[in-house]
């Protein structure tokens, strides 16, 4: 039935749009009684706007077009619904998609240092068949390829079952990962088609690295959306939280960049580069390598002194913070390992699952201040 008056209420704490009629009829009753906005206050109360999304879909009588603006920018719904049992499936389906984007970036690291590319020359298919040749280069690949198009279908299908119940920066990032998403899955099938025939160097490096740097936006555009939509929370930590997001995200763009430029050993050994503290020859590639080097420094000491600065002043977080620093010590020591082992295969997966995980944990600490313009911070500035 389509409602035939419907009409935008603003409350304190939401607004939405309401099939009046329809109300009407069912609450004639109770709304003699009571004013017409408190009676939907107390509506929005009793049920949190998921159970009325639901009800909506099976009731005729009642319409609610909910704009989702419970919690700020956005959110689902605000912090005291959270723990509403209505929000495990949506949450459950948006963690497992991160979750499995998470595996096929690794997986995708996999096919890369295995040099696995090119044992399915062609795309879609893989030698033509749904069924390749049972060789193990082949197998990563094609497993890297199904693993892709099942993200695909989970990123697209959470966006899509989620994206009415969203407003704000979340449905800004849905946006986002949807185009995102039909350009990674043109430039996966460009990598191979171009790979083959080996063209310029520069061409390669441009597109296969930033095929994996727009699967990483995803995965982080991913991860944002989920913390936005399903937990806020106090948080104190604005300035630093926002800066270490921002340099984290930096150095594992220079890490992809040293990988796929081939600089991987531009500095061979560790500590010093070529033997001195500054290296001698300044190639691009090993300014490039020098300079991953030089943000790694920075990183570790930043999440060193905030852990210790949080340790001497009995300040909060004090877990996060020990969290932080450990994945970054962890990350920063397989990084130097991967150069004093010459590139020991197991270090080069290790460091790429480790940097999608550190900048996921970053991510997620850094999206409860992560506004678009026009609307509000959750917390002052720290
Ligand atoms: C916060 C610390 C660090 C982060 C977040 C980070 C991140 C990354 C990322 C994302 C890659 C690309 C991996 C891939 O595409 O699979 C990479 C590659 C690399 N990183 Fe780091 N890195 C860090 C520290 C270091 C350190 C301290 C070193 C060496 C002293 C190092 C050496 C390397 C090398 C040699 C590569 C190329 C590996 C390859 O060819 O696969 N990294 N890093």
């Amino acid at each position: 039935m389509t409602p035939l008056v419907e009409t935008v209420v603003k409350t304190d704490k939401f607004d939405f749009a309401i099939d009046c009629q329809s109300l009407t009829a069912l609450f004639s009753k109770k709304l003699k009684d009571e004013p017409f906005l408190k009676m939907l206050q107390k509506l929005s109360w009793k049920w949190s706007p998921f159970k009325v999304w639901h009800f909506s879909r099976i009731s005729t009588k009642l319409k609610f077009f909910f704009n989702f603006s419970l919690g700020e920018r956005g959110s689902l719904m605000s912090d005291t619904m959270s723990s509403n049992n209505n929000m495990f499936a949506p949450k459950l389906l948006l963690g497992s998609t991160i979750a499995f984007t998470y595996a096929l970036l690794i997986m995708g690291n996999l096919v890369t240092t295995t040099g696995s590319g090119l044992d399915c020359p062609d795309w879609p298919l893989c030698h033509g068949s749904f069924n390749p040749p049972k060789q193990v280069g082949i197998w990563i690949e094609w497993t890297h390829r199904l693993m892709g198009g099942i993200a695909g279908i989970l990123i697209a299908g959470s966006i899509i079952y989620m994206f009415k119940k969203v407003s704000g920066a979340v449905k800004f990032l849905f946006k986002m990962i949807l185009g995102l998403l039909v350009t990674v899955i043109i430039l996966g099938g460009v990598v191979v088609l171009i790979e083959a025939p080996l063209l310029d160097n520069l061409v390669r490096i441009a597109t296969v690295s930033s095929h994996i740097i727009i699967a990483t936006i995803i995965f982080t555009s991913l991860i944002l959306a989920f913390r936005m939509t399903f937990k806020s929370g106090e948080r104190t930590e604005k300035v630093y939280t926002l800066w270490l997001f921002g340099l984290v995200s930096f150095q594992v763009l220079l890490g992809i960049l040293v990988r796929y430029s081939n600089s991987s050993l531009a500095c061979p050994d560790w500590p010093l580069c070529h033997g001195a503290i500054f290296p001698p020859s300044m190639m691009p590639e090993v300014l490039l390598h020098y300079t991953h080097r030089l943000f790694a420094y920075t990183v570790f000491g930043l999440t060193l002194w905030k852990l210790v600065s949080t340790v001497r002043s009995g300040g909060e977080n004090k877990l996060i913070h020990s969290i932080t620093f450990g994945l970054v010590l962890m990350q920063a020591s397989i990084g130097v390992f991967i150069v004093l082992t010459k590139m020991f295969l197991p270090f080069l997966i290790a460091h790429g699952a480790g940097a999608f995980l550190i900048l996921g944990w970053v991510a997620f600490q850094a999206a409860p201040y992560l506004v678009l313009p026009g609307e509000t911070a959750e917390s002052p500035a720290g």
